[in-house]
């Protein structure tokens, strides 16, 4: 065991203070490696409790699954079935963006708190961005009351930037994981953190993890050819694609009369139905959801697919070179118009 309690008081972190990896652990899957980080944020403080976010996923582990936005979200599912009440209430589940609520859960419950868990930013709800300085104020609150921050990058990590969210807003977490992207569409995923916590991980201390596959050598090669393959290029086209296709929707449902915003974190993206931006899942439920089915079958029939749900994010890749995009944006107009013709289901 390390000879530092990481319940000690430590250092305040500063507001630009990113986190530290020095060690990471490669996993196979997203699902995996937020599970894994929840049970080491256990294993080093020695509590149970898990604040997480309404509408914020972070795979299908029981605990995590309570108001875990995205597919649930579409199919308006509270949860899942099969997940044990006693397993439920280890988790607390706050509204996004919401500091009074996280204090408020600290205040009530900080002792029995283990960690934070929080998308880098929001996809799983559509696209809901952090506040400025949300996820800071998140690592400061928790290392106050002595537990830890997880950052979920599955998403977001290696996507919205080189250095994932946290390099575009940096924030002192302590565990961050890592999934999608990293592998280059072969299964692998990671998490990280400072030595003294990656430490705590089973063989050198005594948080089990193990898999099979886990850290395979195909799928590494092949989430290392895709890390070196996507140059600040990759990243300036991404970001440059993202924008056109976000401001040519949002100008087709405008010309088509239908309310809505287009929320934004990075190069990510989606539509909310709404006449201002939703903070937080309570928010953006409140959309006309109904008006996406419409508008996803009329691209779909022009030759774009979309993501399946008003609740999913719009990735754009490396793969969309200008042919691609024109198409895109050459459906989006008759797509406005079935959204706007759209009327709810009785
Ligand atoms: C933020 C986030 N965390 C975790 C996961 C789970 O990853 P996986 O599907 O690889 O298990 C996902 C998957 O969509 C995700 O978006």
């Amino acid at each position: 065991m390390r000879s530092r309690s990481l319940s000690e008081p430590r250092r305040k972190p500063a507001r630009d203070e990113g986190p530290v990896i020095e060690q990471v652990r490669m996993v196979s899957t997203g699902t995996e490696a937020t599970m894994t980080a929840v049970r080491l944020a256990r294993g080093v403080t020695g509590r149970s409790l898990v604040v997480k976010f309404a509408g914020h996923y972070h795979g299908h582990s029981d605990g995590l699954l309570a108001d875990a936005g995205s597919g649930l979200a579409t199919l308006a599912l509270p949860a899942s079935a099969g997940v044990p009440a006693e397993i439920a209430a280890q988790t607390l589940v706050l509204p996004y963006n919401d500091r009074t609520a996280v204090e408020t859960a600290f205040a009530s419950y900080g002792p029995r708190i283990a960690a934070v868990i929080v998308e880098a930013a929001a996809a799983n709800m559509g696209v809901i961005a952090p506040e400025p300085g949300f996820n800071a104020f998140l690592a400061a609150t928790a290392h106050r009351n002595g537990a830890l921050l997880i950052v979920d990058e599955v998403l977001t990590g290696f996507r919205v930037s080189p250095a994932g969210w946290l390099g575009l807003e940096p924030a002192a977490a302590d565990i961050v994981t890592f999934g999608k992207v990293i592998g280059g569409g072969m299964p692998l995923a990671g998490l990280g953190g400072r030595r003294e916590v990656m430490e705590q991980l089973a063989p050198t201390g005594p948080v089990y993890q193990a898999g099979t596959l886990s850290g395979n050598p195909v799928a590494v090669a092949a989430g290392l050819a895709t890390l070196q393959a996507a140059d600040a290029a990759v990243y300036a086209r991404v970001d440059e694609v993202s924008a056109a296709i976000a401001a040519a929707t949002s100008d087709a449902l405008s010309a088509a009369g239908v309310e809505h915003v287009v929320s934004r974190a990075g190069s990510l993206f989606s539509i909310q139905f709404l006449p201002s931006r939703a903070h937080d899942y309570a928010g953006v439920q409140r959309q006309e959801a109904f008006r996406y089915g419409p508008f996803f079958h009329a691209m779909l029939e022009a030759g774009v697919s979309l993501p399946p749900s008003a609740y999913e994010a719009w990735f754009v890749s490396a793969a969309h070179d200008d042919a691609a995009v024109s198409r895109v944006l050459e459906a989006l107009p008759a797509a406005a118009r079935a959204a706007a013709a759209a009327a709810p289901s009785a």
